[in-house]
């Protein structure tokens, strides 16, 4: 199968340069970017990681001996391409913080509680319908000292590999009607207003399991008019 990645489309993606974002300043080239020419390395292969993918691989919440603290939920949703197409075989990794706004991570030192039955990370693989579903719990909001009283929206971090290492988005999903939205400089280096928005979940109600938990939809497009944006 030959791919085609276009350089076009590619509008709604934050620039790499947000100045209210501090580590874009840092990190960002200075100098104009040279366009490499896409290879048959590029378009073809590996396909990473795939393979290792277990079953329960997707469910956050079963990965110690006790359950984690926090609010149980379902995300779920489909990989579509720019004509709704669904993908199936992507690798569909998520992180995220525990339900007090903690990584597991050294350099997180946030003074709230590790939940020893919580890690953060679940992968799963779309199938054939380009569906995939996680089970989680919701993360917390977290500091993280950008600006002053600098706080994240609470989010869950996605990252997608389809069938070669130009076949990537790493982005973020967030929770709708988050108060925090319109003071984070990383929601809002994706300028655009819709697809701002398209970076977060909608509330699934027709999902939610009675007495066990909220569900959330969220659909990735990948390339085309209603793509999704990157986000780091
Ligand atoms: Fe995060």
């Amino acid at each position: 199968m030959t791919l085609v990645f276009p350089r076009e489309s590619l509008g709604v993606f934050p620039a790499h340069l947000t100045p209210s974002y501090k580590s874009t300043v840092k990190r960002s080239p200075k100098k104009p970017l040279i366009v490499v020419p896409h290879t048959l390395s590029e378009l073809t292969g590996p396909v990473y990681g795939h393979e290792a993918v277990q079953e329960g691989d997707n469910d956050l919440t079963r990965q110690h001996a006790g359950e984690p603290l926090g609010e149980r939920i379902i995300v779920h949703g489909q990989l579509l391409d720019e004509d709704r197409r669904p993908l199936p075989g992507v690798l569909v990794e998520i992180w995220q913080a525990n339900a007090s706004g903690r990584y597991v991570h050294v350099v997180d030192q946030h003074p709230a509680p590790l939940d020893p039955n919580f890690t953060g990370a679940g992968r799963i693989i779309t199938d054939k319908n380009g569906y995939y579903k996680f089970i989680s719990v919701k993360p917390g909001a977290y500091p993280w000292g950008n600006h002053h009283n600098a706080w994240r929206p609470n989010h869950i971090h996605f990252s997608l590999f389809g069938h070669s290492f130009l076949s990537r988005l790493i982005t973020q999903m967030y929770f709708p009607g988050d108060p925090l939205f319109p003071f984070d400089p990383i929601f809002n280096s994706v300028t655009d207003e819709k697809a701002r928005n398209r970076m977060v979940a909608a509330f699934d109600l027709e999902n939610t399991v009675p007495e066990w938990a909220l569900c959330y939809r969220f659909d990735i497009v990948l390339r085309g008019r209603e793509q999704t944006p990157m986000e780091h």
